[in-house]
């Protein structure tokens, strides 16, 4: 259509990538987390995995503050919004679920961080189970996120491309 540009493919191709590397840093995460919590331990993992897997996660809470903050000023989630109107509730609902899932990040640092206090024993291996949950929960929130995010986009330039009907 006349309204496609040359830069279009730029931006989906941007988008992609970006949530590759997002993906790269939820996989360290998840891998750290792994390594940690190996079967067997009888507690929480030693203080040198907990401080490298809260980097991990920093590093991830920054990344996606980042990420979030891009795609709400615009750029491609706009783009797919503007070349199909009826998108638009759907975009809306998609940007609308980033500060809930950074405030479920940070709750999973804050988690980690009780692990710290709760020390070596029972108290330590339960608040350990906790932050692990939550860190696989808000996993999966994110993977549905980035799931309907591309969803969006591939719709929106399909369309306007006359691949679907
Ligand atoms: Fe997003
Ligand atoms: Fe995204």
């Amino acid at each position: 259509m006349a309204s496609m540009n040359r830069s279009d493919p730029v931006i989906l191709g941007h988008v992609l990538a970006e949530h590759r590397d997002l993906f790269h840093l939820m996989h360290s995460v998840q891998s750290r987390l792994a390594m940690a919590g190996l079967p067997g331990l009888p507690g929480p993992p030693s203080p040198e995995s907990r401080a490298d897997l809260l980097e991990s996660l920093h590093h991830l809470r920054e990344h996606l503050g980042d990420h979030f903050a891009q795609e709400e000023l615009g750029g491609f989630l706009e783009e797919a919004m503007t070349r199909i109107p009826r998108l638009s509730a759907a975009v809306r609902s998609i940007v609308a679920q980033h500060p809930s899932l950074l405030a479920e990040l940070d709750r999973v640092i804050d988690q980690l961080t009780i692990v710290e206090k709760s020390g070596e024993g029972a108290a330590g291996a339960k608040s350990w189970s906790a932050a692990v949950h939550a860190f696989e929960a808000f996993a999966a929130h994110m993977a549905a996120h980035e799931r309907s995010e591309n969803a969006v986009v591939q719709e929106g330039y399909n369309e306007d491309l006359g691949l679907v009907e």
